[in-house]
């Protein structure tokens, strides 16, 4: 991403109300079909401290702890997954000034998730086979009541 525009801005800021409407606490560009490096994130309870990330990226150090993740593209499926418990982040903002900041707990969880996405790496890619084939299953009869 190097064009860093008018439109950039409101596509950012239409994701965040995509991932508030959801709810959810990110989303990934990836995930509303845009391949571009973009990322909106917002773990605290009263919306009001959303990161949008343009080209974040990640240096995750520190433990590794084990929090249980959801995905709004995996809907209602909840699982136990490790992560780093903290991250270093470089990104741009919206008019592509650079950004620098350690995230750490559950805003460390969720950027490293969503950057993921960005990868075209799931939540559930972690899991066992045995786990991943469940959830699968039960997705795919999920989506033959639905259709
Ligand atoms: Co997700």
């Amino acid at each position: 991403m190097d064009t860093f525009d008018s439109q950039l801005a409101e596509f950012a800021e239409n994701m965040l109300e995509t991932m508030y409407a959801a709810p959810g606490i990110g989303l990934a560009a990836t995930q509303v079909n845009v391949h571009k490096r973009v990322i909106v994130v917002d773990v605290s309870d009263t919306k009001s401290e959303a990161y949008t990330l343009i080209n974040p990226v990640l240096e995750p150090f520190g433990a590794k702890i084990q929090g249980e993740e959801g995905c709004l593209s995996v809907p209602e499926i909840y699982e136990p997954v490790e992560r780093f418990e903290q991250v270093n982040v470089t990104a741009q903002d919206v008019n592509g000034e650079p950004i620098e900041f350690t995230a750490s707990g559950m805003l460390a969880i969720c950027i490293q998730h969503e950057c993921d996405h960005l990868e075209g790496r799931l939540f559930v890619d972690y899991l066992s086979s045995l786990k991943r084939n469940r959830i699968s299953k039960k997705l795919r009869e999920r989506s033959k009541t639905l259709v």
